[in-house]
């Protein structure tokens, strides 16, 4: 079953549960240095971010492309946020071109799975990466897709590897803002 959609907050301050590790920026312009990134979910407990040295929104929505085969395949594999021993974590914002936008979405589709089997891909990682994405263009954000990811320490060359496969892909060309920020927690 598809959940309600779920507002969510990425507020970079000079505190919070996550700890920055690292702040590159991979295409297009960065985002300002912090030390930490607290996520923040639903509308309702949003605090003042006047502080914050950047915020970024997103939901929890619906599918897009995946098909009833390949949502059986992650469901058999993925696993929840918030594992103990995930305590290493990945927030990659993407904004995709206009190119990318004015395509349709059987178009899309077929470049983001049929030529670079985004999911073929991904499922690799599965189950020791866990991942949450959240939509932003309908927010009118600065990106479309905040992407966040969680591993244990020992894992992160399997997600390097993913994340290298997805960035030599088709699909990335249509990528025009990137930004990888890595975090860990105690
Ligand atoms: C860890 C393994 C991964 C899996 C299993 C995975 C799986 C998926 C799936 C199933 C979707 C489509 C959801 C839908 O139908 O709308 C998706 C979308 C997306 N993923 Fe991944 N992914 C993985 C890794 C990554 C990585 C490492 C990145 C970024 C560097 C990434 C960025 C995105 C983006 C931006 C979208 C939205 C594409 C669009 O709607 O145009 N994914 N992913």
């Amino acid at each position: 079953m598809t959940p309600a959609p779920l507002f969510v907050r990425f507020v970079a301050s000079d505190d919070g549960p996550w700890s920055v590790v690292s702040n590159r920026t991979v295409t297009g312009p960065g985002l300002p240095d912090a030390a930490a990134v607290t996520v923040i979910e639903g509308r309702d407990s949003v605090p003042d971010a006047t502080d914050a040295a950047w915020s970024l929104s997103g939901v929890v929505s619906n599918e897009r492309y995946v098909t009833r085969a390949e949502r059986a395949a992650l469901e058999a594999r993925q696993q929840p946020l918030g594992r103990a021993d995930a305590t290493a974590a990945a927030l990659i914002p993407i904004r995709k071109s206009p190119r990318w936008w004015q395509l349709t979405q059987d178009e899309r589709r077929d470049i983001f799975e049929e030529r670079s089997h985004h999911v073929r891909i991904g499922v690799g990682a599965l189950p020791a990466v866990a991942r949450r994405l959240h939509h932003s263009r309908d927010l009118c954000e600065p990106f479309d897709f905040l992407t966040w990811f969680e591993f244990a320490p020992s894992q992160v060359e399997e997600f390097d590897e993913v994340l290298a496969v997805l960035r030599a892909s088709e699909e990335w060309t249509y990528v025009e803002r990137e930004v990888e920020i890595r975090l860990t927690r105690s």
